[in-house]
């Protein structure tokens, strides 16, 4: 037999294989259509499903350190001002003046292999920019346009009852910060995880569901020490340059380290569900394409058909969003930190003077403010500070789509009476699979084989999702699981009411095996536990 792989080339073959077999629709279809939204079908959802218990599993339930959060898609609106969101959350977007067309300035720049402008006041456009769709020159000055979805909130459509639908579900885990801290039993380092629905008012969705304006986010906030209290504590602070072993979390740790090992554990899980180490890109961000308030950034990026784009980021943030909702809401963000105020206690005034003192000097060859380094390490020295926080932020939805990209494979197989024919296969990690196994009687017009085979399917679906099937030659229905990405193929025949034992049949290999039920729930288990 002929393997022959070959991804698909283009989206089209993968959108259409999607709306045929039910993993994503158009959403409002049969009105035409609403562009940035999409619906999952029956088989979509599953894998949907698939890829956020792995996340949850892995981020919160294996970890001692993590603690889950489901907060409201509206908030405050005081809790953007705070982030910043209310007053920076913009795109930069142009109009065409002659066929009304609307870009984002720095995607119509991309497309003519050119750079959005900076100006003191905004942005501008290089002068030979010209709108993509009719060629007129007669564009608008780029303006800021904010993404955020507003509505209202009661009755009445006023200013004051103005509200977000949130554009990530990271600030929820600040503002609830306090309330996690005193409920859980957790202390720094510690981490706060939510997954959810977030709204982007995406001036141009493109590539499928890849840039959607309503889409769903797998966020960990992950709290540490500011590295000036891990020097208090341990009296050093590791970081990269000693070269740590990541495999474990230490309480010498740094923010840098914290935040390798945060990446390092990103890559893995992404391997562990089924994308090659080959198809991921880690993309450091340089210096100069940090947000202002971010240390460090890493993006984990894969290879789509359109390009190499985004699935996570993971960025260092300081202690940036604490000391703002701490400030706009008023509310104490520190924590106290029983084995600082411990450490503090030891010292004596030189060294607690020497210790404010190499604070200060520190942010001040920075060009931080030197009152504030004062402030900073004084508390320090009280066992209180405002934890900093390491950001995993990943897209569900991105994933669903980079896991249908990379499972598609076409093969040339040999097909009944000896002819050769194509092959379409989704190959799946058993872990997200939207369909774990079919179950095939052999034929369906004897009872006994039928209640039979019936009986093997209940056991099968009280713990993993099973597909029924009854129509066609057992080819026939082979190759309709192949082309969902079912691993395992399961025919109930008339041996199977003698000795217990029936087909399994593998969807890579395409080869068959004899095995009892018992034997088969404990080949699944080993494979999705
Ligand atoms: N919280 C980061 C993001 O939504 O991209």
């Amino acid at each position: 037999m002929e393997h022959k792989d070959s991804s698909p080339q283009t989206m089209d073959t993968l959108v259409s294989l999607c709306k045929r077999r039910g993993f994503i629709f158009q959403s409002s279809e049969i009105y035409g259509g609403i562009n940035g939204f999409w619906d999952y079908g029956p088989l979509g959802c599953e894998l949907k499903r698939n890829i956020r218990d792995s996340w949850w599993r892995a981020m919160v339930r294996r970890r001692e350190d993590v603690v889950g959060l489901d907060a409201t898609i509206i908030m405050h609106p005081a809790i953007w001002k705070a982030s910043g969101h209310a007053d920076g959350f913009a795109d930069p977007m142009v109009d065409c003046k002659a066929c009304r067309h609307r870009f984002r300035a720095d995607q119509l720049c991309e497309e003519h292999g050119l750079a959005l402008l900076r100006t003191a006041g905004g942005f501008a456009l290089p002068p030979e920019v010209k709108c993509t769709h009719c060629g007129s020159k007669d564009l608008t000055e780029p303006r800021a346009f904010n993404l955020m979805f507003k509505t209202y909130v009661g009755p009445v459509e006023e200013e004051g009852a103005a509200a977000y639908l949130r554009p990530e579900t990271a600030q929820a885990i600040f503002a609830q910060f306090r309330n996690v801290l005193e409920t859980s039993r957790q202390s720094v380092p510690f981490g706060v995880a939510q997954m959810g629905k977030s709204f982007r008012n995406e001036i141009n969705p493109r590539n499928f569901t890849f840039r959607s304006r309503e889409f769903e986010q797998m966020e960990l906030e992950f709290f540490i020490r500011p590295d000036e209290a891990v020097e208090l504590i341990r009296g050093r602070v590791a970081s990269l340059a000693d070269k740590p072993d990541l495999s474990q979390p230490q309480d010498d740790w740094g923010w840098e380290v914290w935040h390798k090992y945060w990446v390092e554990q990103r890559m893995a899980w992404y391997r562990a569900i089924g994308l090659p180490a080959a198809s991921l890109v880690e993309y450091w961000q340089p210096k100069a394409e940090l947000a202002h308030y971010a240390r460090a950034c890493v993006d984990i990026q894969y290879a789509f058909p359109f390009g190499v784009q985004e699935l996570e980021g993971i960025a260092a943030r300081g202690d940036f969003d604490l000391t703002q909702h701490h400030k706009h809401s008023g509310k104490p963000m520190e924590v106290f930190d029983e084995q600082l105020k411990l450490a503090a206690a030891g010292m004596d005034a030189a060294a607690r003077a020497a210790f404010t003192q190499r604070v200060t000097d520190t942010w001040s060859r920075d060009g931080r403010d030197p009152e504030a380094a004062r402030a900073f390490a004084a508390l320090l020295l009280e066992g209180k500070y405002i934890p900093h926080v390491i950001e995993p932020s990943a897209g569900v939805d991105r994933l669903a789509l980079a896991l249908l990209c990379n499972a598609y494979a076409e093969e040339q197989v040999a097909g009944d009476k000896g002819k050769t024919e194509t092959r379409t296969v989704l190959r799946f990690y058993p872990s997200v699979a939207p369909v774990m196994v079919a179950v095939f009687p052999l034929v369906k017009n004897k009872p006994e084989l039928y209640k039979h085979a019936r009986g093997i399917f209940d056991a099968l679906q009280r713990r993993w999702c099973c597909f029924w099937d009854e129509s066609g030659a057992i080819g026939r229905r082979y190759r309709r699981q192949d082309e969902i990405g079912t691993p395992f193929c399961v025919t109930v025949d008339f041996q199977t009411l003698e000795d217990g034992t029936m087909t399994l049949r593998d969807r890579d290999s395409m080869q068959q095996e004899r095995l009892t039920l018992e034997a088969l729930k404990e080949r699944l288990d080993g494979l999705t536990a």
